[in-house]
């Protein structure tokens, strides 16, 4: 089923708290160079005390409708990609329409982890092949800093917080962007390669104080085996099936996990240092919203041109990957 998407208004937001490496170190058995060596991050941003991942999705949100110049009440779908809601129930997403007065809108969130922006993409085209005047509201946001556990060195280095937003529609005249292919695959056989806690799984009786299941928590030499090996096939296949090639991509974006990662990436896929853009060393793994992140940064720093194809590629936990080619 193909279905005409565009993807416009793509805007993002972080919070104002830094939280650097030599911070980390203060905290945990850890110093920049490790962190810088193995990950290339060296600064994250964290949300404030009492502050959800529907704020940094309503801030995310009021930008992107604001350059859509679109009213809320216009809005046909909230869609949501989050690991970190603000509750098992409700939404991310009722919450972020209610209070962008989005009305009775169909609003839901749904969970692919880091590979949530491209699974969000693969979505909005089939609610637009459903109904082509469908006005989505597609956000991604992520309150990582709120399960990540603050005593393990192995994985409190990696993660921020952050939300990117963008509206889809199947009006090619709004669109910055047209959604031209995307794969989204999963491989549940791995789910315990990275896990976030805080659901049903979770067992606490009243007053219990929470165990380490409640966080993050990451086999990391194993998740890195697989993320290499499963962008590069993901990319090949959607270069191979669009008859493209490596060279027909001005610009590449995978997820923004680990410059080790992306390295290994880009040189199995031959990418070059004009085609590569990352942002991960200001703001590490921001989970569904890097891809978004890094997106958006690369479109006010002008990498992108009218014309210019985007190869996008994520993979996480689930485990989840894909990979997504869109024509601005
Ligand atoms: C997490 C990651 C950077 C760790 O690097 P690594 O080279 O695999 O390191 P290991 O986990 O094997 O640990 C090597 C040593 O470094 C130590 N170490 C781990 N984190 C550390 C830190 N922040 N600072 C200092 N030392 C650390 C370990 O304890 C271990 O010490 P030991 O040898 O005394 O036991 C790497 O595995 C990785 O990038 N994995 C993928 C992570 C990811 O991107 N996940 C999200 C995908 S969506």
């Amino acid at each position: 089923m193909t279905a005409s998407c565009h993807l416009h208004a793509l805007s993002a937001y972080v919070p104002d708290a830094i939280l650097t490496n030599d911070d980390l170190a203060r905290m945990v058995d850890t110093n920049d160079q490790w962190i810088v060596e193995r990950t290339g991050i060296r600064r994250r941003h964290r949300l404030d005390a009492g502050a959800n991942a529907s704020d940094l999705g309503v801030a995310a949100a009021r930008l992107a409708l604001d350059r859509a110049a679109l009213d809320a009440a216009s809005l046909t779908h909230v869609m949501t990609a989050t690991c970190t809601p603000d509750l098992l129930s409700l939404s991310v997403a009722c919450i972020m329409a209610g209070q962008l007065g989005a009305g009775p809108v169909m609003a839901f969130d749904f969970g692919a982890a880091c590979t949530g922006f491209l699974y969000g993409l693969s979505l909005g085209q089939s609610i637009l092949a459903q109904n082509p005047a469908s006005r989505i509201l597609f956000v991604c946001t992520e309150a990582l800093s709120r399960r990540v556990n603050w005593q393990d060195r192995g994985t409190c280095v990696l993660f921020g917080d952050a939300a990117a937003a963008c509206v889809l529609s199947g009006d090619a005249r709004q669109g910055q962007a047209a959604l031209e292919d995307v794969i989204c695959h999963s491989d549940g056989t791995q789910r315990d390669l990275i896990t976030v806690g805080g659901g049903t799984a979770c067992t606490y009786e009243l007053g219990q104080p929470v165990r380490d299941d409640f966080f993050i928590s990451m086999q990391g030499r194993e998740t890195y085996k697989h993320a290499v090996r499963q962008m590069v096939n993901v990319c090949e296949d959607i270069l191979s099936r669009n008859a493209l090639h490596m060279s027909d991509i001005g610009l590449f974006i995978p997820h923004q996990a680990n410059m080790r990662i992306i390295e290994a990436v880009g040189s199995r896929l031959k990418i070059t240092p004009e085609q590569l853009f990352t942002n991960v060393e200001h703001y590490g793994n921001t989970s569904s919203a890097s891809i978004p992140l890094a997106l958006s940064e690369a479109l006010a720093a002008g990498r992108v041109k009218p014309g210019t194809r985007v190869l996008m590629t994520a993979f996480g936990a689930g485990l989840t990957w894909g990979a997504a080619l869109l024509r601005f």
